[in-house]
């Protein structure tokens, strides 16, 4: 990785928007990738914004990738105010947006970012599942507890396909 990249990945670590869990939200998505372990889960908020159906807020759970949470940061920033078809239109190099062009082994990150996203914007994709209702007790599982708790339905992750990208 370069040394320009790495420093706008610091600099997007030193002040990550929009992390943790978000209260109310319409739509949850999750994705994990096999290769490297890491999984990432999204929460979509909508509000009705002059006749349409937009995204009031966006916020995400990482495990730990600096990458995938830098390039989170700047797509949950970046889709607010947008509806969800538009949002689904943005390529995944325009989710990394300032980070700039990813080199060939960090290009699955952003693509994790882009399958959560997709994951909790379309509702005909496999991983998407509705947010918790918000009456519900604060005890809606973070993304350690889909690990390290016994499954009791409602959360399924979904492995992205390895893109040609992936490959050496
Ligand atoms: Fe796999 Fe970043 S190293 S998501």
């Amino acid at each position: 990785m370069n040394q320009d990249l790495e420093k706008r990945i610091r600099e997007a670590m030193l002040n990550p928007q929009n992390l943790g869990e978000l209260a109310g939200a319409d739509s949850v998505g999750t994705v994990g990738n096999s290769e490297c372990g890491e999984m990432l889960r999204m929460w979509v908020k909508f509000k009705d914004e002059n006749g349409k159906r937009v995204i009031d807020r966006a916020t995400f759970q990482s495990f730990g990738c600096e990458t995938a949470i830098a390039v989170a940061s700047l797509a949950t920033e970046l889709i607010r105010g947008k509806t969800a078809e538009e949002a689904l239109a943005l390529k995944t190099e325009e989710l990394a947006g300032e980070l700039g062009p990813l080199p060939p082994m960090k290009i699955h990150c952003a693509q994790l970012v882009e399958g959560a996203l997709r994951s909790a914007l379309d509702p005909n994709h496999e991983a998407a599942t509705p947010a918790a209702p918000p009456s519900l007790p604060s005890a809606t599982p973070n993304l350690l507890d889909s690990f390290t708790k016994p499954k009791e339905g409602g959360v399924r992750v979904v492995f992205l396909d390895k893109k040609p990208a992936d490959k050496p």
